[in-house]
């Protein structure tokens, strides 16, 4: 049976409901994940997981170091990643509660280390990319969400930006006019490390807030850690049903 990691995003630092058997502190070339790898079971199938922003919480999104959680992940024996993440609503109907599963990226970001392929190597690999997540891991997350009766969206496209700071209005409405349906910091270059490592990869995204200039109101961390408590309780249990399905 596949081995499946869970990289738990904000909001989700720490698994309730896994039971734990090892927590597996990984070194790797790029130098330490974010946190030790979890290896324990999870509705009853043996699952990796590892927190995104470290845990407690205090890795930024521009500074994870991506490259280390997926080769820690693969080591590891994953064979399939699913990663949750925090995002801002860009289209109407993305409120905050909303749950969505991308089938394609538009990368924002800058500056990360985005690629195993660097260096000193002899064929540089340019990986198909067409389609930045996996079709079947996708439909595990669709049926899951749909068995538990939330409000979601089967398709998206996911903006990544490269944060710390939210967005400006004038950002979000050029982004909305690129086909963003969602934005968040951290879905690049965690996608693409995935595809290089041969690793099936999906996403389950939790709108958090309505993205820049979507309210009239600002946007709160109170707002947004509201939104959290209460969604990632859904998250959870789309996953185990993902995982069983
Ligand atoms: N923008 C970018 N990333 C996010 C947001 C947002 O509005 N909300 C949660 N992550």
């Amino acid at each position: 049976m596949t081995v499946h990691a869970i990289i738990g995003g904000t909001g989700l630092t720490e698994l309730p409901g896994l039971t734990l058997h090892e927590a597996v502190p990984m070194q790797t070339p790029y130098g330490p994940p974010s946190a030790d790898v979890l290896r324990g079971a999870y509705a009853g199938r043996e699952v990796l997981f590892l927190a995104r922003h470290g845990h407690p919480h205090r890795i930024p999104p521009h500074q994870v170091n991506y490259r280390a959680n997926l080769w820690a992940l693969k080591e590891a024996g994953a064979q399939a990643i699913i990663a949750v993440n925090a995002v801002g609503g860009i289209h109407s109907a993305m409120g905050a509660g909303h749950l969505c599963v991308p089938h394609q990226l538009i990368d924002y970001t800058y500056g990360r280390d985005h690629t195993f392929f660097e260096g000193d190597i002899e064929h540089v690999t340019h990986v198909d990319f067409s389609f930045p997540y996996d079709e079947s891991l996708r439909q595990r997350l669709i049926a899951g969400l749909a068995a538990e009766g939330y409000l979601f969206s089967s398709h998206g496209v996911y903006g990544c930006t490269q944060g710390p700071r939210l967005e400006t209005v004038a950002e979000i409405a050029r982004m909305g006019r690129d086909g963003c349906d969602i934005v968040g910091m951290t879905g690049m270059p965690e996608a693409l490390l995935a595809r290089e490592l041969d690793l099936p990869y999906a996403c389950l995204a939790l709108v958090v807030n309505p993205a820049a200039g979507k309210t009239t109101d600002i946007i709160t961390m109170a707002q947004i850690e509201a939104a959290l408590s209460e969604g990632i309780v859904k998250t959870r249990a789309v996953l185990a049903r993902a995982l069983t399905g």
